[in-house]
C-alpha cells in the first residue's frame, strides 16, 4: 500500500487504499459496533497537559529565555554559566557582589572591575546559554539587563551574539548611558544572513576602565503569538496538536518543593521579573520563575485550555507538613487569594493585582487541586488539611470542583487524582482498569497502595493526573506508545468517570544533564524538538475524541488487541481506535449492524517493525502517523491491523 509519512501534523497526506492494511496472521477477531446505541458521555476535558519544572521543561525549555542563570547566582565555583571576557590587552575581574542589586527580590549582582580596556580591547562577561543559543537568520532578538556603573564614564556597553566556532559577532548592539543607579536597559540584536546554529553565546563588554554591575540579563527570540516573556514556538505548536483541554498548573513535585519554603509560592512569581526572587525546584536546579502564575494562564489562553489550578496544600516532599487548624490558615488564605487572582474582577484585591500585571479580564476556572501526591505524607494529616481547604474554598466558590490527591474521609472530594507510571505489559493487563463490569482496580498496578482500591461510580470522579508507560529514554519508544494507547482506550471507555487525564512528564531537554526523569513525551535541544511515538499516539487519540461511547462487543480479541468506539453526535462520525500490540497482524471482522456508513473512511495509523523503534532528536520523524483512505466501506468489513500498530478509523455515518 502506498503511504507517505507527514512532515508536519498540519499537512497530513491522504492516500487512497482499498483495505486498511495487508499481511499477517492471528485468528480473526470479531468486533461489533452499535453506533445507534450511545452508552455514556465522553468528557470533553479528557485529555490535557501536566507540566512542572523538571527536565528543564520551563527554563531551558518552553520558556524562551536564552540566557542561562540570568539572575547571576553564584556558588563556590563562580557565577554559573558566566565567564570573564578580556579581549586583546584588556584586564578585568568578575565576582559575585552580595551588597547591591536592583530590587529587594534580587539584592545581589555580578560586579565587573575593568582595570584596562579600550574600544578595541574590551572587557566584560559572556553567557553560554542553555546548551548554546539557537540563532536564525534575519531574526530580531530582544534583550535587556539591569546595570549600574561606578562612575558615568564607563562609556557605552556593547552587547553581541558571538558564534562559538568562529569567535565572530553575528549581531551587535550598543547600550549608552549606564548611570550610577540601577536601571533597566533594553537592546535588540538582529542577525543577518547567518547560518542557523545553536553554537552561539552572548557577550557584554565595555571599552573603558571602571566598575559595572549587572543583574537580570535577558534575551528572547520571537515567541509563540509574539507574547512578551513568552514561549518557544515549536513546543507550543507540538502541544497545540495534542488538543489539550486543560493545563494542570503547576503540577507534580514542583508545587510542593522539597521544603515548605521551596514550594511554588505563587505570590513570588507574579509582577515584574525583577521582583521575582527565583526559587529552588525539587528537581535540583533553580527556577527563574519567569514562568509564573500569569504566564501559566497566558499559556492556557494561547492553547485554548482551561486552567486546572494546583494550590499548595501544606505538605512538602521532605516529610514537612503544616498542621491543620490555625497553622494552616495562612496557606488556605493564600489559596483563596490565588483563586481570586485567577478569577476575580478588577474590583477585587487580587483581581486588581492581575489587572496591574497586564490582564484585566478574569480567567474561567472550574477545577482546583489541593496538593500533590499527599499519600506520601506519613503524618496522615492530609484528610484534615484537605477538609480545611475544601470548606474554605467551597464557602467562597461553591461551583469550583475540588480535587484531592489521596483518599479522604472528612468531606467527599469532587474528584480524585490518581497517578500511574507503569511498563507496557502492566497497561495491557490494566487497560480495563476503570471498566464498570470489572468494578475493581487491580492493586498490583497501582502506583501506590494509598489509592482507592475500588472504582466506585458513585464516588468522586477520577482525574488521572499523571500517567505514562515508562519504556524508552529520554523519550518513549513504540512499545511504550502501544502501552499508552491500550490504556487510553480504557480511559475513553470510562470517560463518564475519568473526566480528565494527563501524560507526565511532558517535556525533556535531551542535552547531557538535561533529564531528571526518564521517558518524557517531547524531546528538544536549543534548535529543535521532536515528538515520541507516544506523543503521536496522544495526538491521534485527542484529535478524534467523540462525545459518547457506543455499545460494542469484541470476540476472539486475544490479549493484545484493544479498542474504544466513540461517537461525535453533531458531526455524525464514529471514531474507532484499534490497538494491536502483538507481534502478528490481527484480522478484525468489523460489523456495524444497521448502520448507514459513507463509502470512504479515514484511517490514521502509527506502526513500527518492533517495540524498540523510536524517534530521537537526530531522527525525529522515524515514526509518525500516516493518513489514508479506506474505500468501499459498508456496515461489514474486514480490516487487518499490522503488528505493533495504533490506528484511528473515522467512519462517517449517513
Ligand atoms: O512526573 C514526575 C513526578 O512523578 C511528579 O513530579 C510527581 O508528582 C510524581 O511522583
Amino acid at each position: 500500500m502506498p503511504e507517505k509519512t507527514f512532515a508536519r501534523l498540519s499537512a497530513i497526506a491522504v492516500i487512497a487504499s482499498s483495505s486498511i492494511l495487508a499481511s499477517g496472521q492471528s485468528a480473526p477477531a470479531t468486533l461489533t459496533i452499535h453506533p445507534d446505541q450511545p452508552i455514556s458521555t465522553v468528557s470533553p476535558t479528557l485529555y490535557g497537559l501536566m507540566t512542572e519544572e523538571i527536565n528543564y521543561s520551563y527554563d531551558g525549555g518552553l520558556y524562551a529565555e536564552m540566557v542561562r542563570n540570568r539572575t547571576l547566582r553564584g556558588d563556590w565555583s563562580g557565577i554559573n554559566y558566566w565567564y570573564l571576557v578580556e579581549d586583546g590587552n584588556a584586564q578585568a575581574k568578575m565576582a559575585a557582589d552580595e551588597s547591591t542589586g536592583p530590587s529587594a527580590a534580587l539584592p545581589k549582582s555580578l560586579k565587573l572591575d575593568i582595570e584596562k580596556a579600550d574600544a578595541k580591547n574590551q572587557a566584560g562577561v559572556l553567557n553560554v546559554g542553555w546548551w548554546g543559543m539557537a540563532l536564525h537568520r534575519n531574526t530580531a532578538y530582544k534583550g535587556s539587563f539591569y546595570a549600574k556603573a561606578g562612575s558615568a564614564d564607563i562609556g557605552p556597553v556593547t552587547v553581541s551574539l558571538v558564534n562559538d566556532n568562529t569567535g565572530k559577532a553575528v549581531a551587535t548592539a550598543t547600550v549608552n548611558e549606564i548611570g550610577t543607579d540601577w536601571k533597566q536597559h533594553t537592546f535588540v540584536l538582529k542577525t543577518g544572513a547567518i547560518e542557523t546554529s545553536a553554537t552561539n553565546h552572548l557577550v557584554i563588554t565595555a571599552g573603558h576602565p571602571g566598575t559595572l554591575w549587572l543583574q537580570l540579563v535577558s534575551l528572547f527570540p520571537p515567541t509563540y503569538h509574539d507574547r512578551t516573556n513568552g514561549f518557544r514556538t515549536d513546543l507550543m505548536e507540538k502541544m497545540a496538536a495534542m488538543h489539550p483541554a486543560f493545563l494542570r498548573m503547576p503540577g507534580g513535585n514542583y508545587l510542593e518543593g522539597d521544603h515548605i519554603n521551596e514550594r511554588f509560592d505563587w505570590k513570588k512569581t507574579i509582577g515584574p521579573l525583577v521582583d521575582r526572587p527565583t526559587h529552588r525546584s525539587p528537581w535540583n536546579y533553580q527556577s527563574s520563575d519567569g514562568m509564573g502564575l500569569l504566564e501559566f494562564l497566558g499559556w492556557c489562553e494561547d492553547l485554548h485550555m482551561q486552567p486546572l489550578l494546583a494550590v499548595y496544600g501544606g505538605y512538602s516532599l521532605s516529610q514537612e507538613h503544616v498542621n491543620p487548624g490555625a497553622d494552616l490558615e495562612p496557606y488556605v488564605q493564600d489559596a483563596l487569594d490565588e483563586i481570586e487572582y485567577v478569577t476575580g474582577g478588577p474590583e477585587t484585591k487580587w483581581g486588581a493585582e492581575r489587572a496591574k500585571d497586564g490582564h484585566p479580564a478574569p480567567f474561567k476556572l472550574s477545577y482546583v487541586e489541593i496538593g500533590n501526591e499527599d499519600w506520601f505524607d506519613r503524618s496522615g494529616s492530609y484528610d484534615a488539611r484537605f477538609t480545611q481547604f475544601y470548606k474554605a474554598i467551597k464557602a467562597k466558590y461553591p461551583d469550583l470542583q475540588l480535587i484531592a490527591t489521596a483518599p479522604v474521609k472528612g468531606v467527599k472530594p469532587d474528584v480524585i487524582d490518581e497517578h500511574y507510571y507503569v511498563r507496557a505489559t502492566q497497561n495491557f493487563h490494566d487497560a480495563n482498569h476503570y471498566d464498570a463490569s470489572d468494578g475493581k482496580s487491580p492493586s498490583a498496578q497501582h502506583w501506590d497502595s494509598g489509592h482507592y482500591d475500588k472504582v466506585d461510580r458513585n464516588g468522586p470522579k477520577i482525574f488521572v493526573g499523571e500517567w505514562a508507560t515508562r519504556e524508552g529514554s529520554p523519550t518513549p519508544n513504540m512499545g511504550a506508545a502501544l502501552g499508552d494507547a491500550a490504556w487510553m482506550t480504557g480511559l475513553e471507555r470510562n470517560s463518564d468517570l475519568v473526566v480528565m487525564s494527563a501524560y507526565a512528564p511532558l517535556l525533556v531537554r535531551v542535552d547531557p544533564g538535561g533529564m531528571q526523569w526518564e521517558t518524557d513525551l517531547i524531546g528538544y535541544n536549543a534548535m529543535k524538538s521532536y515528538g515520541s511515538p507516544a506523543y503521536y499516539a496522544q495526538v491521534m487519540f485527542a484529535s478524534y475524541l467523540g462525545d459518547h461511547t457506543v455499545a460494542s462487543e469484541l470476540e476472539n480479541g486475544g490479549s493484545k488487541l484493544f479498542y474504544s468506539a466513540t461517537l461525535n453526535k453533531a458531526k455524525k462520525q464514529l471514531y474507532l481506535k484499534l490497538v494491536n500490540a502483538s507481534s502478528e497482524a490481527q484480522p478484525v471482522d468489523l460489523a456495524m449492524p444497521g448502520a448507514h456508513v459513507a463509502p470512504n473512511a479515514k484511517v490514521v495509523r502509527l506502526s513500527a517493525p518492533d517495540t524498540q523503534t523510536t524517534n530521537s532528536i537526530d531522527d525525529p520523524t522515524r515514526l509518525v502517523p500516516v493518513e489514508s483512505t479506506l474505500h468501499n466501506v459498508s456496515s461489514k468489513l474486514k480490516v487487518i491491523l499490522p503488528a505493533y500498530s495504533i490506528q484511528v478509523l473515522q467512519i462517517d455515518l449517513q
